[in-house]
């Protein structure tokens, strides 16, 4: 049997009850029979200080292995102030460096987001679409999945109810799945 297609999860935000780490959670009861879906918690990736690039606590050689040894990378997040969480921003920083050992180059990328105002996190996608250029980091551009309202999209235990969202998402890994075949196989 052919191997699984492995995508890294990560989650912008560090707080328990998150809607975003929810999307991830929820991404799992969608993906298709042969993609599996690992969840990388951001929680213990230390403030990025250059003067320790080349000498990173484990937990960012974990993190930067986890990310080469997956085959894409799913990303959901939150907005901060219109723009990305400082959590997220800081651990793609710590995962690009030293210079000329980025974990990212290369790495097929999709990105949702959840937010209980109206834009669904959209400005912090936008910014994070652009991060994405400078990490050399292959993009899927549709479907944007920014879901407002977040309190109406999940249930009081934190379950995905809402039937639109989760259309999206599945069309979302799809995606993500045939671009990073189709950048394999050339
Ligand atoms: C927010 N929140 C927020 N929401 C939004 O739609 N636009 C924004 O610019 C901001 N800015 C912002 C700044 C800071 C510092 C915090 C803590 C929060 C609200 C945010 O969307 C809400 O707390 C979400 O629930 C955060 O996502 P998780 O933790 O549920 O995944």
């Amino acid at each position: 049997m052919d191997e699984p297609f492995t995508i890294l999860g990560i989650s912008g935000s560090l707080r328990h009850a998150s809607y975003n780490r929810a999307l991830l959670i929820a991404t799992r009861d969608l993906l298709p029979l042969d993609v599996v879906l690992d969840i990388f918690d951001l929680q213990g990736i230390p403030l990025f200080n250059q003067d320790d690039e080349k000498q990173p606590v484990a937990r960012v050689t974990e993190f930067k292995e986890r990310i080469r040894a997956s085959d894409a990378i799913l990303i959901a997040t939150p907005e901060y102030n219109y723009s990305i969480p400082g959590v997220l921003k800081n651990a793609i920083d710590a995962a690009s460096r030293p210079y000329g050992d980025s974990a990212w180059g290369g790495k097929p990328v999709a990105l949702m987001g959840a937010s209980p105002g109206a834009f669904g996190s959209a400005r912090a996608q936008y910014h994070l679409r652009q991060v994405f250029i400078t990490l050399d980091m292959p993009q899927v551009i549709q479907p944007e999945v920014m879901i407002g309202h977040a309190d109406q999209a999940f249930d009081a235990k934190g379950k995905l109810i809402d039937a639109n969202s989760a259309k999206l998402i599945s069309q979302l890994v799809e995606n993500l799945v045939h671009l990073s075949r189709q950048l394999k196989t050339g």
